[in-house]
């Protein structure tokens, strides 16, 4: 008979992989404390924006694959296999996670767990967090020894979160110390991943703790590689260069390669950020701070970028933001995402608004986000709405519709033709020849 799933967490990770299991034909239940969040997704109706994504889950709702419940003991009865996908958010004023959603979801399902089971952790944790909670589960699961851990990082992106999911690009799993408990782990979570679309997809079994460093150590990688072209912008504008070409030109190294070197703005979301930080706490903890600390680099290097952005609009507009207008085109993260934390674009937007600026935002995905964020700035129903009777226009999240502006259409709204562009979306030649001052991060 086919393993049951229950994914334990239903927020961007668990919805996602919840939904993307039950289209791969498995019976799936999502579990979260919030009621109405599971109220949302058990109509049908996705809490965030996924492209993609809300057609599987109204399918698996359709089909019967897949329901939602705030009930432990219904997930507790239901699930062979038991994903936990909470979230492990920054400690408010420090760098560690908060690993308190982790702790109580193991502590509240375990001692429910009277036949065979696997809880297989995919948040991203500390390096250690296996471990600990595997001793937990050992303690508190009535089932004893038939209740295993394993750990299986997930490495999916926002915007791309299906896609991701249903054809990984690698697969890792943490499996536990005993040999006869990590062949049993290594052979359900294989059967999990036996699907169609994963085929020939790497399948790493390691112990724990690479496992749970395989997921930080990637974001630690990804963030360095956009801070590094990131400090290299800052050296082309002091030299007159071009970080753009410069950027091309190293991407043809196929030891370097071209992805997350995009020059701009730099990284937020929920990850990134977040998952350097309470890295470098973790090696901190483990006496090994100095191995991490050019991510402290590689954190200041990108909130440089934002300070930089703000001066730059600043300088365009004559020194001073008083009294002038601002038009903002994007508030999410990135592209293709509603997602508005540690936003880049609405953090610049926010600045410019303190220093006296009006401003005016627009995104085609995270206005309500972005509005529930930061109350205080305006917010326009399109992208000229927003640039209308601006001083300066600043795009800072390079949406597809906003790559694609006629420079000549927002140059018959706008009060003065200004455009930083802060993610080098744009082609400066097109733009100047409308008549237009173009300024960029990273070039001259
Ligand atoms: C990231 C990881 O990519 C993913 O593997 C992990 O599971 C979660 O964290 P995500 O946060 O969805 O995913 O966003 P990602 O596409 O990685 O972008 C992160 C940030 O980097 C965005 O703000 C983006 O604008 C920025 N970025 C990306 C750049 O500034 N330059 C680039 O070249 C690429």
């Amino acid at each position: 008979m086919a393993l049951r799933l229950t994914v334990i967490g239903t927020g961007y990770l668990g919805a996602t992989h919840a939904a993307c299991m039950a289209d791969l034909g498995f019976e799936v239940v999502g579990l979260d404390v919030d009621a109405g969040k599971v109220a949302r997704l058990a109509a049908g109706d996705l809490p965030f924006y996924e492209p993609g994504l809300e057609p599987l889950l109204r399918r698996g709702l359709e089909n019967g694959r897949l329901r939602f419940t705030t009930s432990v003991e219904e997930a507790a009865e239901f699930g062979d296999v038991h994903f936990l996908c909470v979230g492990t958010p920054q400690r408010a004023g420090e760098y560690a996670a908060d690993l308190t959603y982790v702790e109580d979801a193991v502590t509240a399902l375990a001692p429910l767990l009277r036949r065979p089971a696997i809880i297989v952790g995919k948040s991203t944790v500390p390096v250690g967090t296996a471990a600990r909670l595997a001793a937990r589960v050992a303690k508190l699961a009535p089932a004893g020894d038939d209740v295993l851990l394993a750990w299986n990082p997930e490495f999916l992106r926002e915007g791309y979160a299906v896609q991701d999911t249903e054809r990984p690009d690698r697969i890792v799993v943490g499996l536990p110390p005993d040999p006869e408990s990590a062949e049993r782990a290594e052979r359900a979570l294989r059967e999990v991943y036996a699907n169609p679309l994963a085929v020939g997809t790497p399948f790493i079994t390691t112990d724990y703790a690479t496992s749970e460093l395989v997921k930080v150590s990637a974001n630690a990688f990804l963030a360095t590689k956009i801070s590094f072209i990131n400090a290299m912008a800052e050296v082309c504008e002091a030299a007159h260069a071009d970080v753009t070409k410069l950027s091309e030109a190293l991407s043809h190294d196929d030891r370097i390669g071209g992805k997350f070197l995009g020059p701009g703005l730099g990284f937020g979301g929920g990850c990134l950020p977040k998952d350097i930080r309470a890295f470098m706490a973790r090696a901190g903890e483990l006496g090994v701070d100095q191995a991490l600390t050019f991510l402290r680099e590689v954190d200041e290097i990108n909130i440089r970028r934002r300070i930089r952005m703000v001066d730059l609009a600043r300088h365009l507009l004559g020194g001073s933001f008083i009294g002038r207008t601002v038009g903002v085109l994007g508030a999410a993260f990135k592209p293709n995402s509603d997602d508005v934390r540690d936003s880049p674009a609405l953090d610049v937007a926010a600045s410019i608004r303190a220093q006296g600026a009006k401003v005016t935002v627009y995104d085609p995905q995270a206005m309500e986000n972005a509005r529930r964020a930061q109350p205080t700035l305006e917010f326009g129903s399109s992208a000229l709405d927003a640039v209308r009777d601006a001083h300066a226009v600043l795009l800072l999240t390079e949406w597809r519709e906003f790559r694609d502006m006629d420079p000549a259409t927002l140059a018959g709204v706008v009060a003065e033709r200004k455009i930083v562009d802060g993610r080098n979306a744009l082609d400066p030649e097109t733009w100047r020849a409308a008549g237009w001052t173009y300024r960029a991060l990273g070039r001259p």
